[in-house]
């Protein structure tokens, strides 16, 4: 039996050049000479670094299995190192998602997010690796849901012997922090039931039923739960295996050509679209958005990552992208209302406390209302 190998992205927000708006070039050297070293050593097989807005993004494969304490300690330098270096250029909010000083084995709490999916190599293992910026991990949950239960988007699911049985959805409840698992397609109203509510129900794992080979996994790290008031935002990343009994890269994709109104934009307080974008535009500038999604596709050889592709550098999603920013140009235009602002429980940033206490002897009973501006009106 061939080793079996792990594919960890784990990213944080370490601090980005003009606002919280994209990853200093210098960071990303910072961070590539430290993975360069692991690699050379042999604690990693491969690397790649890339990033997506304000969030540096670490791609690694390994032998040492999920949450493995030297590979997330590498990860924990390579953001220290990022960090710095964000200290020494006076770059905004510098090492912001680094919420403890001490490392102690494991980033999951600490603020990074991860997502790490072990496997047996299969004779040719395609994955898509997707990195969002601006939202939150329950972003993923309409697109996974889709590639994995949704015949209209995956096909497989209707005319693929190996897919036919379903998947199972693991669902995170991050207030509880509890997991269920659920069929689909036999508990396909319960699985919608729960990860409808995106904010709480996160997809957190999906396998194949026939067989329980484990096919995607998304971080579910909520900073702003971790740190008990916001510090961050909880920009999520996944991995998708792909192909031969599972979604094709194209069913994958699919996915995401539909742009979902996602909550995180603007101070982490708005909802927007999920716009899909190369590379080359993974940096946020309208009202700090908006919000925004790579895929990069992969093949992994005996660990070796071959790749990227830019899969979202593509023409058949540029109407994508121009529905978004339609969406994007019709969701500004409510300002600060809901539904584009947040419910004020969800909200990041808010003044309601603040503007309750301050009106607080001013509030009077509904029906003296009319008296009290009677009276300034006589007097
Ligand atoms: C951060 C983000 C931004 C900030 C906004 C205000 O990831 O999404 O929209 O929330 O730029 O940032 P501060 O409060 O740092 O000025
Ligand atoms: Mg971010
Ligand atoms: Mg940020």
């Amino acid at each position: 039996m061939s080793e079996r190998i792990t594919l960890s992205v784990i990213k944080a927000d370490i601090g980005s050049i003009a606002g919280h708006h994209m990853v200093h070039p210098d960071q990303m050297a910072t961070a590539t000479k430290i993975l360069a070293e692991a690699k050379q050593k042999g604690l990693i097989i491969d690397f790649y670094v890339a990033n997506v807005g304000d969030d540096l993004q670490l791609i690694m494969t390994h032998t040492k299995g999920p949450d493995n304490p030297d590979i997330h300690g590498l990860a924990w330098d390579a953001f220290k190192a990022a960090a710095k270096v964000a200290r020494e250029l006076k770059l905004y909010a510098a090492g912001q998602d680094l919420l403890s000083e001490a490392f102690s084995g494991n980033v999951r709490g600490l603020g990074p997010g991860v997502a790490e999916l072990e496997m047996e190599e299969r004779v040719s293992e395609p994955v898509v690796t997707f990195h969002a910026d601006k939202t939150e991990p329950g972003a993923f949950n309409l697109p996974i849901f889709r590639i994995f239960a949704d015949p209209f988007n995956t096909a497989g699911l209707v005319i693929d012997p190996k897919m036919h049985d379903g998947f199972i959805f693991e669902v995170y409840d991050v207030m509880e922090g509890k997991n269920v698992l659920l069929n689909s397609p036999e508990e396909m109203y319960d699985i919608l039931a729960l990860i409808g509510t995106t904010g709480r129900f996160v997809i957190r794992r999906v396998y194949r039923k026939s067989d329980n080979l484990l096919s995607a996994v998304v971080s579910v790290e909520r900073l702003n739960l971790i740190a008990g008031r916001y510090v961050g935002k909880d920009d999520p990343v996944a991995i998708v295996r792909a192909q031969h009994g599972l979604p094709a890269v194209g069913e994958i994709l699919e996915a995401f050509a539909f742009p979902h109104l996602v909550a995180g934009w603007m101070r982490g307080s708005h909802y927007g679209p999920l716009m899909p974008v190369p590379l080359r535009y993974a940096k946020v500038t309208r009202f700090d958005g908006p919000p925004r999604v790579i895929a990069l596709g992969w093949n992994i050889n005996k660990g070796r990552l071959i790749g990227p592709v830019d899969l979202f550098d593509d023409v058949a999603y540029d109407e994508t992208r121009r529905l978004a920013q339609l969406i994007a140009e019709y969701m500004r235009r409510h300002g600060p209302f809901m539904p584009h602002r947040l419910g004020p429980e969800e909200m990041e940033y808010t003044t309601l406390p603040d503007v309750m206490r301050k009106l607080k002897d001013r509030f009077v009973k509904a029906e003296d209302a009319y008296k009290v501006v009677k009276k300034e009106h006589v007097s």
